[in-house]
């Protein structure tokens, strides 16, 4: 048997009995048990100042932005725009790009997919993706490339679900127009060298979008020095709120972009036959925003800011490490994903025997355990697996050892219900 080497939290640095006493719902027990929340990747928990945050907005402003003359509305919308600049630091954004308020990630994919793929590409042009990414970044270039008659080409992906990068060049050609590449792996993971693809991308004139849902919640980011053209990510999976998103891309590509939704707010001059739109960013924002959620998001980058992205980047590594370590002692036990954890976020997906992963997730609940089964919206990395899905685990900031010891006891428990 493996010595394990246990990782300890207080390695990074972490209060952890403090951050986690600002998180409500995890005073809940689940089914009488200690509650232990492993499905970060679907969404994270939101700490009492980012629901206070989208409260207060109610309480204290109600008011709607850019329109009112009045105290309230004004005050609303110098919020809004703050929340703006502060999005655009996070991610380092420089003075040549912008930040795009949506609902979320897939909202973002298909504000590219529309306002950019379906007035730029064409017949012979293609468009290069990958097999593991989320079906958010595929079925909207599938309909682009469908609606444009470009070609849809793939990064090969080896069997653990890591990329064959030695082989870009042969499919990032000339022909090539635009790269959509996740950051990080909804099922395993796996972080690709983001910098290797962009370089190669760019080399042949074509843009890159990268997707960070999973990415920018956990790790530092800087766009301006990892020069992708697009980055798309949800508030939800990073402590804010449901229903709010982010793009960010160069201002000379948005300048040439198409808006997404056409209405009111995102025009200066409106005749019974056209219209003049907004500069950047209002142009992509019509109608009412979501002003709480954007008010809530803020706060919750307050929240992670406080804290150092690196540091908490270093306790879910330490946590990935602890569950390998903990799972190679289960008999039974298929995990997927690329061996070396080093290009690897805190993501642990597996099968157990031959127990259906849904089976595996209901009897986990039942000792407080939350994990996500099924296919993880990633049908394609599925089939490279040879799997119709998995168990998944994933981690943050909140996340404690006793968490996994609770999933790895719940496993024990699932073998004498299943012999
Ligand atoms: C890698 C990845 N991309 C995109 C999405 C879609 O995010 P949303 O549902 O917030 O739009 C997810 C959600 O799980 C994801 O993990």
């Amino acid at each position: 048997m493996k010595q394990s080497t246990f990782y300890s939290p207080s390695s990074s640095g972490l209060d952890l009995s403090e951050l986690r006493a600002q998180f409500p719902i995890l005073k809940r027990s689940m089914r009488g048990k200690r509650f232990s929340y492993l499905d970060n990747s679907a969404t994270s928990l939101k700490p009492e100042m980012v629901i206070a945050a989208e409260q207060r907005y109610y309480t204290e402003l109600s008011a709607n932005i850019h329109r009112g003359v009045y105290e309230f509305s004004e005050q609303a919308t110098v919020e809004y725009d703050q929340a703006r600049e502060k999005l655009a630091r996070f991610v380092g954004a420089g003075r040549n790009g912008s930040i795009i308020f949506t609902k979320g990630t897939t909202e973002s994919v298909n504000l590219v997919a529309y306002g950019w793929a379906r007035k730029f590409l064409g017949p012979g042009d293609e468009l290069v993706t990958t097999e593991i990414e989320h079906h958010a970044n595929l079925v909207p270039w599938q309909e682009a490339c469908k609606a444009t008659g470009a070609s849809l080409r793939f990064i090969p992906v080896d069997p653990d679900g890591s990329l064959r990068l030695d082989e870009l060049d042969e499919v990032i050609t000339e022909r090539t127009k635009l790269v959509a590449v996740t950051a990080m792996s909804n099922v395993t993971g796996y972080m690709p060298d983001l910098s290797r693809i962009i370089e190669a991308a760019h080399a042949q004139g074509a843009l890159v979008l990268v997707d960070g849902a999973q990415y920018v919640s956990h790790h530092p980011v800087n766009v301006s020095s990892l020069d992708c053209d697009f980055l798309v990510f949800s508030g939800h999976k990073m402590c804010g709120p449901t229903g709010v998103g982010v793009l960010y891309a160069k201002n000379e590509i948005l300048e040439q972009m198409d808006p997404l939704i056409y209405g009111g707010d995102m025009v200066t001059k409106v005749r019974r036959d056209q219209a003049v739109y907004k500069p950047l960013p209002d142009k992509f924002e019509g109608g009412t925003p979501n002003i709480a959620g954007v008010l809530a998001l803020s706060a919750a980058v307050d929240f992670l800011s406080e804290i150092g992205m690196q540091r908490i980047a270093e306790h879910e590594h330490g946590l990935l490490e602890y569950m390998v370590e903990r799972a190679e002692l289960v008999d039974d036990l298929v995990s997927y994903g690329p061996t070396e954890l080093g290009v690897r976020g805190g993501i642990f997906s597996f099968n157990y025997g031959d127990v259906h992963p849904h089976d595996a997730g209901a009897l986990l609940d039942q000792e407080g355990v939350a994990v996500r089964t099924g296919f993880h919206c990633a049908q394609p990395l599925m089939r490279v697996f040879g799997v119709t899905g998995t168990v998944r685990a994933s981690v943050y900031l909140y996340n404690t050892t006793d968490d996994i010891d609770a999933l790895i006891d719940g496993l024990k428990r699932i073998k004498d219900v299943f012999g």
